[in-house]
């Protein structure tokens, strides 16, 4: 399936110059959306992760349900103030601002494999701060999955050797 025609392109959103990547329309088409669970879930469902580990709003959108396949945990990593028990946290750079990324402290276990998936690799300051919450309670990294990655950015360059693996380059 060509998951690219599934891809909106919406120039100067949310700042002038930026060509925002809409996923919507590929959310909205069930085959496609299956589409792109199952080609996550066939990269990445031999890596013995026994966590899916994404963060909020768009990665929870893929993480959730390849948790769901894969048959293990969730873990939720979200923006300040919304987590409810101690949490631990990062601060990284987007390709249009800085956010601060938390979870909770006891969400991975030493030595525990994490799988870290989200929908769009940018500038990779989301992706290294996932990485980091993990590696700084002493899980292990399994993989880290994206739908989409943007070419013409240096994400990579932010992940510090770490692989990754992903479904489309644009
Ligand atoms: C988007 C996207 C990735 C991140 C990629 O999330 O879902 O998580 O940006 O950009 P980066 O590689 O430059 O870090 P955003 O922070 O816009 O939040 P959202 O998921 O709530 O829309
Ligand atoms: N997240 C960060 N940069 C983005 C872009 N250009 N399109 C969609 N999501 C993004």
């Amino acid at each position: 399936m060509d998951l690219r025609s599934y891809i909106r392109d919406i120039p100067d959103f949310p700042k002038e110059g930026i060509v925002f990547f809409d996923i919507t329309p590929l959310l909205g088409d069930g085959e496609a959306f299956a589409a792109a669970i199952d080609s996550l879930y066939e990269k990445f469902k031999d890596t013995g992760a026994t966590k899916v580990l994404a963060a909020e709003a768009r990665g929870f959108i893929f993480g959730a349900p390849l948790a769901y396949k894969m048959g293990i945990g969730f873990v939720p990593v979200r923006k300040p103030g919304k987590l409810p028990y101690n949490t631990v946290s990062v601060t990284y750079d987007l390709e249009y601002g800085s956010d601060t990324l938390c979870m909770h402290e006891d969400a991975v276990a030493e030595g525990e494999k994490v799988l870290v998936i989200d929908d769009l690799l940018a500038t990779g300051g989301t992706a290294a701060g996932m990485l980091k919450l993990v590696q700084n309670v002493g899980g292990e990294i399994a993989g880290l999955g994206f739908l989409v990655q943007l070419g013409f950015l240096d994400g990579k360059d932010k992940l510090e050797n770490q692989g990754y693996s992903c479904l489309l380059t644009l």
